[in-house]
């Protein structure tokens, strides 16, 4: 390594160790040496441009800011709207930021010679990062999208890269020690499960309609798999789980006549940073998300079947149409957060067997849904 990079890697090293809050344990600081994530991005990166969307940085431009970038503690998105042109601009694939990539690697505990399964290969730092340490030949990763897919087997080398459907695992390298996935779901696929030999862990961002947070560590039993959240991360949603709702395109209709009602609960305090609250509305109400209307006056609350709406303004009221008054599920539901102490997500778990999960608060005999 040529001494700029030295010098780059060692100040990454102490911005994940400041996030950490102490040292990255030795193993890990070798790996993070060995594998520069530089050597991982493409020549095109998207940084955010400070008005909520992204401007490109190439690496023949702007090398500074580029190489800047790649030794930051920051994740770095490296494709917009799955690799097609589209007004919006939304993050495809990234780099995850470090200090969350060294954390899932931590948490996963693996060893030399561990078999392991990623899901979203992304740029291939991870994978490399874990093929350094379980070493060369003992690292599958699944990535949907053809072109990341093809850039990282580029890129890396002693990790088989396939191109699919993650959601599916790949049992024909199973059954593997460890599975961690690098975009978030809402369905743990019961594949990965299958495909961990017992005593296994699975390692998953999480995703909700109400909320994309915190981390999921299962341990892999004979029939099922059982484990509790953590509240780091938030992760992209996996390509296959994905659901484009909107309330005025989708949801909300003309002849709609809905039920008139006042709030005992302002909006806010089940929106913004109400991260913990959102956490456990989400795992309570299962199929439940919010949208504000653009002037953050009004919030929409809707199901994900499209079936059921609530709007709520700032001065209290409430309409509410369709089968299911979901604005009263909403209060429910923060009610039985609050009379519970507001736990945040590491006092939740999931259980997870071929039939389907089932959230818990605390203990497993205590679902969040009755
Ligand atoms: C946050 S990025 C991955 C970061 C990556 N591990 C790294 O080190 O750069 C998430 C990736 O998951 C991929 N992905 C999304 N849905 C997927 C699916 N169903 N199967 C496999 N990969 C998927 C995305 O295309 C994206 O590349």
């Amino acid at each position: 390594m040529h001494r700029p990079e030295q010098a780059a890697v060692r100040g990454l090293l102490r911005a994940v160790g400041e996030a950490f809050g102490g040292p990255v344990p030795r193993e890990w600081q070798e790996a993070l040496e060995a594998v520069p994530r530089h050597r991982f991005l493409p020549e095109r990166i998207w940084l955010e441009n400070g008005q909520g969307g992204y401007e490109p940085c190439d690496l023949q431009d702007n090398h500074l800011r580029w190489f800047d970038a790649a030794h930051a503690d920051v994740p770095l998105v490296t494709q917009l709207n799955d690799g097609r042109a589209s007004a919006d601009a939304w993050p495809s694939s990234s780099a995850s930021a470090p200090s969350v990539v060294v954390r899932m690697l931590c948490d996963l505990d693996v060893r030399p010679g561990m078999r392991v399964l990623e899901v979203g290969t992304g740029t291939g730092w991870n994978a490399a990062l874990l093929a350094h340490r379980v070493g060369a030949g003992n690292v599958v990763s699944v990535e949907i999208d053809a072109d990341v897919a093809r850039q990282a087997g580029e890129a890396l080398s002693g990790v088989e890269v396939i191109c699919g459907d993650g959601a599916d695992g790949w049992s024909r390298r199973a059954p593997y020690d460890r599975v961690v996935s690098t975009c978030s779901v809402r369905r743990v696929p019961w594949a990965w499960i299958e495909q961990t030999r017992p005593g296994g862990i699975v390692l998953t961002p999480w995703d909700n309609p109400m909320i994309c947070w915190g981390l999921l560590r299962l341990t892999v039993g004979r029939n099922q798999a059982e484990g509790r959240f953590s509240p780091h991360s938030a992760f992209m949603l996996m390509r296959t789980q994905r659901q484009d709702l909107r309330i005025f395109r989708d949801v909300v209709r003309d002849e709609h006549v809905p039920a008139e009602s006042r709030a005992s609960l302002s909006p806010r305090l089940v929106t913004g940073d109400a991260w913990e609250a959102r956490f456990a509305l989400g795992l309570r109400l299962g199929d439940v998300w919010t949208a504000w209307e653009e002037d953050a006056a009004r919030l929409w609350v809707a199901t994900t079947d499209a079936r059921c709406w609530a709007a709520v303004d700032d001065d209290g009221a409430v309409w509410q149409y369709g089968p299911r008054r979901l604005w009263d599920e909403v209060e429910e539901a923060h009610r039985w957060w609050e009379e519970r102490d507001r736990p945040g997500p590491e006092r939740f778990g999931l259980t997870v067997g071929a039939q389907g999960q089932r959230a818990w608060l605390d203990v497993p005999a205590q679902p969040v849904r009755t």
